[in-house]
This record gives structure tokens, C-alpha cells and sequence, in this order.
């Protein structure tokens, strides 16, 4: 079965295909960070105009690439949501326009469900159960997945979710959007003893996160310094506060995933979202997985953040459980809002 995977969701366009016999075929990616970086984030409605842009040509180069026409699809599964509304509706026009012009049935796949599977869309993927951390620009979860549809919250953040909390403190330092991969870069070269940033909610005893004081914190060593505005304050200094960001919530993430292998009696920590691409936190996960006897698989680092791939992938998985999940009505919803707790499958 070949599967078409569509996303749109957010500041990205992906368009992959996806077979259940021969893996991943091929997937295309076009990012509008360069369009939003001058706004210092993501404007709805210019990302929903770039979408409509890049879909077709986009779909173009992904069939192309597969050397499979549009005929030889089975399915075509697009993200429903969570997500920019405007920008869903395009992807799920497009995707149902596709299926009625080509008379393919289409499904609506959770953004989020995308990303927690796109692990074992890599060359050494994990067995079922294991523990996710999903750490995105939206989202910051720790899950216990038991299979495709079987996913038990476990806690999640009460406030920003930890790509909020890298862009928000990216944006404070004067770095650009998004700003989690140009902070990690910065705090590479900061001391780790400068700045001792507080580790919020460490303690709390649950696997829940709160990452906006972290943000107040930053913020706060920027008004105590001497230059005052972060414009004067000069390149060690900013990697030093970069670095003293970094360290906090790379250590909180780990030691929450550390607790939920622990309480679930799990050996197996799956990492999934944009966060996942960041350095310091792979290595610090590897050091407590080489210390405590647990394996961590991230997916391929172009998975980490949005892509078509990880959309075609979560489509073809549902149809394998249910393959009346996709239908020809082309009656498309999208759900700017959708708890993940609301797709289990039973
Ligand atoms: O999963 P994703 O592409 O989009 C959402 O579904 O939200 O995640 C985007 C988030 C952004 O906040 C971005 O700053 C963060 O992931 N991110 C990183 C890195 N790469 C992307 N954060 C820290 N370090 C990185 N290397
Ligand atoms: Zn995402």
C-alpha cells in the first residue's frame, strides 16, 4: 500500500510517500522560515499562502522522485490538526482535491501522532512499549505508547512547551526565528558556570514541565547585567546566559524521562518534535542511557521537525489497523485544536 503523506500544519510544507512494503519513497520539504524571520515568528496568513505555493510543485518533485504516478497511491492521509487553522485547510483541500480528482481515499492524521511515530520511521526503530517525550514548538509531553493508537499521557508542560520556551529565550538574546537550533549553537561556546538558571519543577514528583519561568529567568539576568539590553551585552556573555538556558531545561527533560522509565519499568525512551534535534539534549540522554541501562532512539534529524514523511507514515499505520479509516466523501474537517488522548485506538 502506498500512502501520500500531506503536511501543513505550521511553517512548513512535506509531502512524502510512503509504501508499507518498501519503506519510505520519497518526501519533499519546503521550510518558510526565511519568509517568517523578518516578522520574529510565524504569521498565519502568510504561511497558508505559502502553502498553497509549494503543494503542487512540491507533490510534483515527490512522485517524481518515487518514479509513482498519482494513479499508483492508495491512500492519501493529510494533517487534520492540532495546527494553524488556515493552514490545515490547505493542506486538507489540496489532499481531498487530489483524492477526488484521482478517486483515492483520504484520512485526516494527528500532527502530533506523526511526530511520535517518526522514530520508527529510522534504520533501528524501537519496539513497542516505550516512553515518548514529545518536545515540539506547540508541545511538551511525556507518553507511554503501547502501539499505533495506544498512547497514555503521562504529563505534559502547564505553561510553554520547551521549543516555546528555546524560541521565546532565543528571541530575548537577539537571536532570530525560530530560535532553538541558533541558542544551541550559541551555548556551545558559554561557560556552564556562569549563570545558574533555575530547573523548574525538577522536584515536582510528577512528569509534568513549566518552562515560562525559565523564560522570566533569562530575561531577568538580561536586566541585572551590567549593558542592560541585550544589544550591548557582549558574544561570551550571551553564550554564557545561552549556555545557562540550555543546561536547565536539557536537564529537566532528562530527568523526567529518566522518572517515567523508572515509574513505567520501561527500557526504551523514543524522542520526537522539533526539540529533538537539539545537541545538548542527545548527548545528556545518552550519558543517563549508557549510566542507567536504557535505550533512546531519536528519529533521523530531518524528521525531527515537520515533515510529509512522518505524515505519511502515521496514515499508513492507521489504514494497517483500520483500512476503512480513509474515506471518498472529501467532507473535510480540520481541528486546530485536538487532544492526542482523542485518537486511541480501542
Ligand atoms: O516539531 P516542530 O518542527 O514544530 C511543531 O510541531 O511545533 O518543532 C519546532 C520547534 C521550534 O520551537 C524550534 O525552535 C525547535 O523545535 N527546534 C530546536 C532545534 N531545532 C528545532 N530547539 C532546540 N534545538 C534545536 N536544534
Ligand atoms: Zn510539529
Amino acid at each position: 500500500m502506498i500512502v501520500l503523506g500531506v503536511e501543513s500544519s505550521c511553517d512548513e510544507t512535506g509531502l512524502a510517500l510512503y509504501d508499507t512494503q518498501r519503506g519510505l519513497l520519497s518526501h519533499a520539504l519546503h521550510s518558510q522560515v526565511a519568509m517568517h524571520e523578518e516578522y520574529g515568528g510565524v504569521v498565519p496568513e502568510l504561511a497558508s499562502r505559502d502553502h498553497i505555493r509549494r503543494a503542487i510543485p512540491l507533490l510534483e518533485q515527490t512522485l517524481a522522485q518515487a518514479g509513482v504516478t498519482l494513479s499508483e497511491v492508495d491512500a492519501i492521509a493529510y494533517t487534520e490538526g492540532p495546527g494553524l487553522a488556515g493552514a490545515l485547510l490547505v493542506g486538507a483541500s489540496i489532499a481531498c482535491a487530489l483524492g477526488l480528482a484521482a478517486d483515492k481515499p483520504v484520512l485526516g492524521v494527528h500532527h502530533l501522532e506523526g511526530h511520535l511515530l517518526s522514530p520508527l520511521l529510522a534504520a533501528d526503530p524501537p519496539a513497542f512499549p516505550f516512553i515518548a517525550l514529545l518536545v515540539s514548538g506547540g508541545h511538551t509531553q511525556l507518553m507511554r505508547v503501547d502501539g499505533v493508537g495506544q498512547y497514555t499521557l503521562m504529563g505534559e508542560t502547564l505553561d510553554d512547551a520547551a521549543g516555546e520556551a528555546f524560541d521565546k529565550s532565543a528571541k530575548l538574546l537577539g537571536l532570530g526565528y525560530p530560535g532553538g537550533p541558533a541558542i544551541s549553537r550559541l551555548a556551545e561556546f558559554g561557560d556552564p558556570s556562569a549563570y545558574k538558571l533555575p530547573r523548574p519543577m525538577l522536584h515536582s514528583k510528577d512528569f509534568n514541565f513549566s518552562f515560562s519561568g525559565l523564560k522570566t529567568a533569562v530575561l531577568t539576568v538580561v536586566k541585572n547585567h551590567h549593558e542592560k539590553v541585550i544589544a550591548n551585552i557582549c558574544e561570551q556573555d550571551k553564550a554564557d546566559i545561552a549556555r545557562g538556558f540550555v543546561d536547565a531545561i536539557v536537564d529537566v527533560l532528562t530527568a523526567k524521562c529518566v522518572s517515567a522509565l523508572k515509574h513505567s519499568g520501561l527500557k526504551r525512551l523514543v524522542i520526537a518534535g522539533g526539540v529533538g534535534a537539539n545537541a545538548q539534549l542527545r548527548a545528556s540522554l545518552d550519558a543517563a542511557a549508557a549510566a542507567r541501562k536504557f535505550r533512546v532512539f531519536y528519529p533521523e534529524l530531518e524528521f525531527c521537525t515537520d515533515n510529509g514523511a512522518m505524515i505519511a507514515f502515521a496514515g499508513a499505520m492507521r489504514l494497517l489497523i483500520n483500512p476503512q479509516a480513509a474515506q471518498k466523501d472529501y467532507a473535510f474537517n480540520v481541528r486546530p485544536r485536538w487532544p492526542l488522548d482523542d485518537i486511541k485506538v480501542v
